[in-house]
């Protein structure tokens, strides 16, 4: 087995009053795919923003290898190699492609090496070479979606954490966009928390998995045997095609008038 490179140790975050995380623990090791499924509001951007620093935890521990970075400022957490590629690709719209991608390698001052992942960005995703000199607001969601990936490379990440990349996109896409992530884990080791509601696509791609429910893990295991439960089935890979086949409905109904 694989190093612990991150461990998160009955964490506790509140927004005011409310408790969004509530005791959440959790390990990643090199190399791996760890998938945090859960509905909407179970905690899953909370969770990543507390590791990440944008959020102090009430309590608990976040360890990132060997070091305790809980209550860091965000840039701290940066340098260590954690980087937060966050829910809705939030990329700066006025600025190019190139000019995101350079805004990712911010901290760095090794040019030589900063053209290098440049060129190892576009190589995976050819569509940002291709619109380089765009406007980052010009680019279709799935592209920014790319982009916001591309940016968080350019930091050399010990270990991503991808915050609903699927959100928003077509069933087309996100199998571009995950057999890509796939590729990046495979093919240049990188380590990756992976938040997500869609749960099928998450499990395909990741090694272990967690279920939070409201604040809180209800279940975890290899991805393997979560695709197996019965209890994933019914909730989460269930419910999806429950949705789908009602928002289908529901298009067919509105078309009908
Ligand atoms: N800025 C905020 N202020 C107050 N409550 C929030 C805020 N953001 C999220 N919450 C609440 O915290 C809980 C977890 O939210 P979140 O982490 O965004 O869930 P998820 O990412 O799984 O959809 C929810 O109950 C949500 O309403
Ligand atoms: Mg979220």
């Amino acid at each position: 087995m694989g190093e612990t490179v991150l461990e998160v140790k009955n964490l506790e975050s509140f927004y005011g009053p409310i408790m969004a995380i509530r005791g959440v623990s959790l390990k990643v090791e090199q190399g791996q795919v760890v998938t945090v499924l859960g509905a909407n509001g179970a905690g899953k951007s909370t969770l990543m923003k507390t590791i990440s620093g944008i959020m102090d935890p009430e309590k608990g521990h976040i360890v990132f290898e060997g070091e305790e970075i809980q209550g860091m400022e965000p840039h701290q957490i940066v340098n260590r190699g954690i980087v937060h590629v966050p829910e809705g690709r939030e990329v700066f719209p006025l600025l190019t492609v190139d000019e995101n991608l350079s805004l990712g390698a911010y901290t760095r001052s090794d040019k030589a090496e900063i053209e290098r992942d440049r060129e190892m960005v576009f190589s995976y995703f050819p569509i940002l070479a291709e619109r380089r000199n765009q406007e980052a607001g010009t680019l279709s969601g799935g592209q920014q979606q790319m982009l916001a990936i591309g940016r968080g490379l350019m930091l050399r990440p010990k270990i991503m954490l991808l915050d609903e990349p699927s959100l928003g996109l077509s069933p087309l896409l996100v199998q571009e966009i995950f057999a890509i992530l796939n590729r990046l884990n495979k093919d240049e080791g990188v380590t990756m928390m992976l938040v997500e509601q869609n749960a099928r696509v998450a499990l395909e791609l990741a090694d272990i998995g967690y279920v939070m429910e409201i604040g809180r893990i209800v279940m975890d295991g290899s991805a393997d045997r979560l695709m197996e439960s019965d209890d994933i089935k019914a909730f989460y890979l269930g419910h999806q095609e429950e949705g789908q086949r009602g928002e289908r409905r529901w298009k067919r109904k509105k078309t009908w008038r």
